[in-house]
């Protein structure tokens, strides 16, 4: 076993939150399992069926919980991850990171101290999830030089008016 996929580790997250929209609603259910299986606390935010829903809404509940410190970290799943992901980045501390494979998400949890992974449940089958939630909850920040460039995307949510004068 590769150190990718090496997900023997200890979990670095205490409390999770799960969420997704009813396209990434089946894959929902196998990553609480997941979760269960590591003994990971988890909140599970819904949607709860298959039945149509807004993805951002659904992004903000949990990413709102990520950046208030109720949760220590999230998975949100939608059709592809993106959207997912780009309504939870709107949310000042949240680092939310689409993969779809486990090296970048090892590498998005070492280098960008990633605070929630976004999977795309068109793209990604349910044991490459598997795998990418374990490394996902079991790789630590790398800190050092890579605390130093976090900080600067912190400065940027703190002076996004300033860099539009800027340009
Ligand atoms: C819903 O049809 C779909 O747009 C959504 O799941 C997601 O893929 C958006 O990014």
């Amino acid at each position: 076993m590769n150190e990718v996929n090496d997900c023997s580790r200890r979990t670095v997250f205490a409390r999770v939150g799960v969420a997704c929209d009813h396209g990434g609603y089946p894959l929902k259910e196998e990553i609480c399992a997941v979760l269960r299986s590591m003994g990971i606390e988890y909140g599970d935010l819904g949607t709860d069926s298959g039945d149509s829903v807004d993805y951002p809404d659904y992004a903000r509940r949990l990413a709102g919980k990520v950046a208030a410190g109720e949760l220590d970290a999230g998975i949100l799943i939608c059709g592809t991850g993106i959207g997912m992901a780009m309504a939870a980045n709107k949310i000042p501390g949240v680092r939310a990171a689409v993969c779809s494979e486990p090296l970048s998400t090892r590498l998005t949890r070492e280098h960008n101290d990633a605070n929630i992974l976004a999977i795309g449940a068109r793209i990604v089958g349910p044991a490459l999830a598997e795998e990418m939630v374990r490394c996902f909850c079991t790789t630590p920040f790398s800190g050092g030089r890579h605390a130093r460039r976090v900080e600067k995307i912190a400065e940027l949510e703190r002076d996004s008016s300033q860099c539009e004068r800027e340009v």
